[in-house]
């Protein structure tokens, strides 16, 4: 049998890594500053993940959610304080589509509406409902298309505003990432999220703050939709939840009243996710992450800063940080693999992106910059 042939792959075979660093077959080292689409948040083969996981290994791997699994209360009691949401519950699940898709579905059981509003250039995943509320049309299939979506433009408070004033009673729910990832790292402005938050609560919609990538302590806060100083009514995690582990969650607001059968998954919560998901918050918490990201990430930003052709374009908060490139340097990702062995991310049609792992150091900002700076001066 051979592999669906549906991604477009680097020539490279990984055989390990550690830290901020991959190695390929040949024992070539290469730097890290993507994590494979924003998972690794603690550094590849963190010691305290492997161990934490081995240890769950050794007692029990898996059963389903027929059965009470003391770790993921252990999970959710520690996912509270860090993620200073400690009154909302969590549902537990396997993927960012997945929490989307879950997020959605319990806004609609709640308020009994259909409508969802998203934003131009939005990724909220490729599952039926999620790839529905994602800005994209080519992966969208036919079957995916009787949903009721309003698309409006990002951080556009008018558009908005309007669409509330004439649908408000049929909205079941505003989704919003808080730093657009795949759509080019745009930062939604506070007043933006404000206003979803207030339209949300007067009209009794639900503002869903999808934090699959830019959570988790990316930007410095542990939400990066709570530097508005408004909650929203569910996040979704996923990605540098688990470092790598598959597993992701939705955090829900309490005036959401669970029943029996509403939601559910075969995998989602099992012990080995869980045990990597609380591996990642005990070191988010010991190693004091999200301090760190807000200095490292302003040392990257002024490190950045410094090659004027990329200071113009530059955007982002903490370590989820982006940059447009200009024509004359036809493709930057790939000449910073080749030649200079740093993994980045883009995003089309001409932007960078940077998404390290949470404890990147001042001397791998450097090896990026110096790299930048050499392909920037000769061109
Ligand atoms: C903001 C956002 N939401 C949802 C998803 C979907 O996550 P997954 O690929 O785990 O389904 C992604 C993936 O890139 C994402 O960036």
């Amino acid at each position: 049998m051979k592999l669906f042939d549906v991604y477009a792959l680097q020539e490279i075979e990984l055989s390990s890594a550690n830290g901020a660093y991959l190695y390929d077959q040949h024992h070539q080292r290469y730097l890290d500053f993507y994590g494979g689409h924003a998972v690794i948040s603690i550094g590849h083969n963190h010691p305290h993940w492997q161990e934490r996981i081995q240890t769950q290994m050794d007692k029990i791997s898996f059963y389903s959610n027929s059965v009470i699994l003391p770790i993921q209360k252990e999970l959710a009691e520690k996912l509270g304080p860090i993620s200073q949401k400690e009154d909302y519950a969590l549902f537990l699940c396997n993927s960012g589509a997945e929490a989307n898709e879950n997020a959605l579905k319990l806004a609609s059981f709640h308020n009994g509406r259909s409508k969802v509003v998203a934003f131009s250039k939005s990724f909220h995943g490729r599952t039926s409902l999620a790839v529905s509320v994602t800005d994209n049309p080519t992966i969208v299939a036919p079957v995916n298309k009787n949903h009721q979506i309003i698309f409006l433009p990002f951080n556009d408070e008018e558009a908005l505003a309007s669409c509330f004033e004439k649908e408000g009673g049929h909205i079941a729910a505003v989704i919003i990432e808080g730093i657009q990832g795949v759509g080019g790292i745009r930062v939604a402005t506070t007043s933006f999220l404000r206003l979803i938050r207030s339209l949300c609560t007067k009209h009794q919609s639900i503002y869903i703050a999808d934090s699959v990538q830019c959570g988790y302590g990316r930007s410095g806060d542990f939400f990066s939709h709570d530097y508005a100083g408004v909650a929203a009514d569910i996040y979704s995690v996923a990605k540098g939840m688990g470092n790598g582990f598959p597993v992701a969650g939705i955090l829900i607001h309490p005036m959401f009243k669970p029943k029996i059968g509403m939601l559910g998954t075969t995998f989602g919560g099992n012990p080995l996710a869980c045990a990597a998901a609380l591996a990642v918050l005990e070191v988010i918490e010991q190693e004091q992450l999200l301090d760190h990201v807000k200095k490292i990430g302003t040392v990257l930003q002024q490190s950045l800063q410094t090659i004027p052709a990329i200071s113009n374009t530059l955007r982002g908060r903490g370590l989820m940080i982006g940059f447009d490139v200009p024509p004359n340097i036809p493709d930057l990702k790939k000449t910073l693999l080749d030649n200079y062995k740093i993994f980045v991310g883009d995003a089309k049609p001409n932007t960078i992106r940077l998404l390290p792992a949470l404890n990147i150091s001042h001397h791998e900002i450097g090896l990026l910059t110096d790299a930048l700076t050499n392909i920037y001066n000769t061109h």
